[in-house]
């Protein structure tokens, strides 16, 4: 018998800055056969101006605002992979919000791992303090419950890309396929 085509809903990647959501997201949608975006360079774009810049001039709100905007009405509704910012699904309501519109998956790393790779640029604002190592692990104890509010959660330390890159896929064609019956 012939199998049901299931609905393309949006995958949307969450978690903590320097996880891996946007490098995943890429090769995910390639794979899928989907588009894919960026959250924050979809809003740079759109701003014609850098996140420090917005944090810096308009404010952190401003930049809040900017995010849900962009998840509410700013995206297509299907057949995307959605790299979101490390702050965008930790905001009052937003989970519920990417749960409805698509799967919402949240990848995890190791506080040494996420220090290791956003030291390798200045362009997180939330970072850019006298001591990164105890903001992240600050931020990553408040965050990480609300990211387990995911639809799935998935480790990403000490695995190699394709194993995680089909993990990925994987959860997503199942919770897809759950939230169609
Ligand atoms: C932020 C994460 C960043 C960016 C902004 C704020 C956060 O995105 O949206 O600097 O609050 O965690 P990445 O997670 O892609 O670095």
């Amino acid at each position: 018998m012939e199998e049901k085509r299931q609905p393309m809903r949006n995958l949307y990647l969450i978690g903590f800055m320097g996880v891996g959501k946007s490098h995943f997201g890429r090769i995910v949608s390639d794979a899928l056969n989907y588009q894919f975006f960026d959250t924050d360079h979809v809003i740079e774009n759109n701003e014609e101006t850098t996140i420090s810049e917005i944090f810096k001039y308009q404010g952190e709100d401003y930049f809040r605002k900017l995010e849900r905007d962009l998840i509410e009405s700013g995206l297509p509704s299907e057949a995307s992979v959605v790299a979101c910012g490390g702050g965008l699904a930790t905001q009052e309501g937003m989970m519920d919000t990417l749960k409805s519109k698509g799967v919402v998956i949240a990848l995890f790393a190791s506080k040494e791992t996420i220090l290791e790779r956003t030291s390798r640029n200045k362009n997180r604002p939330l970072l850019d303090v006298d001591n990164p190592e105890e903001r992240i692990s600050q931020m990553m104890d408040e965050r990480a419950p609300k990211y387990l509010g995911a639809d799935a959660s998935i480790a990403t330390d000490g695995r190699v890309v394709s194993d995680i890159m089909h993990h990925i896929i994987r959860t997503y064609k199942t919770i897809n396929k759950a939230k169609s019956s």
